[in-house]
């Protein structure tokens, strides 16, 4: 059965290769000072940051630079773009970049006004803002988060050895969106492939969990068939222009609270790949696709129903005379061919880790219990383990 739900998406999405064009009509909406928020400098390297700094100066607004936004953003860099935003009085923060840049935008947003430590209140005592919220705007460069639509916010403590994400309120989802899916194309194609199977995964998070016939599911069975398609189209052919425009909006929908409506989620390969990273700061999608098959193969005879029909449904397992652990486990072996096929890191070591590290990602991985077997802590090294 479907359950009862609500459903709103606040952001607006521009989509498509003039879709920068739009910042034009949505930047009179709000005030005149602007934090611009990006990472490293590929936005300088590959044009998208003079082409945006032109339109904030058309439209009369003072730009405050915030730049260096690190791939996992950190608490430490949280706290400077909270200060730098109070000191501006800036009035709209703008990201341009990636999952990273966009989630620390919504983390200052919801901590410019608030007196509390936003580390400790929004990733320790998961509280919700009570204070006024700056607007947020993204101009995405890199697809695979669906930060760009949703009000999620992940923020990385190395001190404490943590990474942790705070799904806020709709109050928190960027104001707009802006999509040109040829601002992906200078992605390095380990970026390019690491976003490819976050997106996969936020799919298959929301699919194994339950058993009802739900709609949910088809729509995810649906989009995680198009991103499994664009994506050997990609590998091959970076410059691609239908497969990259696919895979960005495939990811929106990956991730923008549609295909969790109704039904429970799993997300702890998430909160494994989590933990990875909080020890060894791995690229994000690596650390999903290092941990995932060892953790299905686990929970697959708890939920053998659903591993049949991704097999079957999703990879095109022909069923006949085949007993259900055997289709479910040629689904998993289809899904590891692909995977390997796009170049993903398939374990955790290639990420940095060891051994000696396996009691540290233990104890920062946080135990959910959505999926189909609530995992011990045992359970948790041992996953850790075949995953070395
Ligand atoms: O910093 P620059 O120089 O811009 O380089 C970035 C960065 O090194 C580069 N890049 C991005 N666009 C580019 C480009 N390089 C060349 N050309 C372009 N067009 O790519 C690197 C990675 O960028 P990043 O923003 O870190 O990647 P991603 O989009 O994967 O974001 C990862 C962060 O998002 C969080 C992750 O945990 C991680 O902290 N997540 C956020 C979620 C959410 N809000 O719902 C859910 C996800 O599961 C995820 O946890
Ligand atoms: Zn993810």
């Amino acid at each position: 059965m479907l359950g009862n739900f609500s459903y709103k998406n606040a952001t607006k999405l521009y989509f498509g290769d003039d879709s920068l064009k739009y910042l034009n009509e949505e930047l009179p909406k709000y005030g005149k000072t602007v934090q611009l928020i990006y990472g490293g400098g590929s936005v300088k390297k590959n044009g998208i940051y003079d082409a945006v700094v032109d339109i904030l100066k058309a439209n009369g607004k003072t730009i405050v630079e915030d730049s260096g936004v690190m791939p996992n953003p950190t608490v430490e860099k949280l706290r400077e773009g909270v200060q730098l935003a109070r000191e501006n009085k800036v009035d709209f923060l703008l990201a341009m970049g990636g999952g990273s840049c966009c989630d620390y935008a919504k983390a200052v947003s919801v901590s410019v006004n608030c007196d509390d430590d936003p580390w400790e209140k929004y990733y320790i005592r998961f509280e919700e803002p009570d204070c006024e919220i700056l607007p947020v705007g993204c101009i995405l460069t890199m697809a695979g988060t669906g930060s760009e639509m949703n009000a999620g916010s992940v923020i990385t403590n190395h001190e404490q050895k943590l990474k942790i994400g705070h799904v806020f309120g709709e109050e928190v989802m960027p104001k707009f969106s802006i999509l040109n899916p040829k601002f992906t194309m200078t992605l390095p194609k380990r970026q390019m492939v690491s976003g490819i199977y976050d997106i996969f995964n936020h799919i298959c998070e929301q699919y194994f969990s339950g058993e009802d016939d739900n709609t949910s599911d088809y729509i995810a069975e649906a989009l995680m068939r198009s991103v499994i398609h664009s994506s050997l189209i990609a590998v091959e052919n970076p410059e691609d222009y239908e497969a990259r425009s696919n895979i960005m909006w495939t990811a929106t929908w990956a991730l923008n609270t549609l295909i969790s409506r109704g039904k429970t989620t799993d997300w702890m390969v998430h909160m494994l790949g989590q933990a990875v990273g909080a020890i060894t700061d791995a690229t994000h999608g690596m650390t999903l696709a290092a941990v995932s098959l060892p953790y299905y193969r686990h929970i697959m005879p708890f939920g053998l129903k659903k591993f049949v029909r991704f097999a079957v449904d999703v990879w095109k397992i022909d069923p006949t005379g085949k007993t259900d652990e055997e289709i479910g486990n040629e689904g998993l072996q289809a899904m590891e061919s692909w995977m390997k096929q796009i170049g993903l890191t398939m374990n955790i070591t290639e990420l940095g880790a060891d051994e000696s590290m396996i009691e540290a990602i233990t104890d920062a991985t946080i135990i959910l219990d959505g999926g189909y077997k609530e995992l011990t802590r045992d359970e948790v090294t041992e996953i850790l383990r075949e995953s070395l």
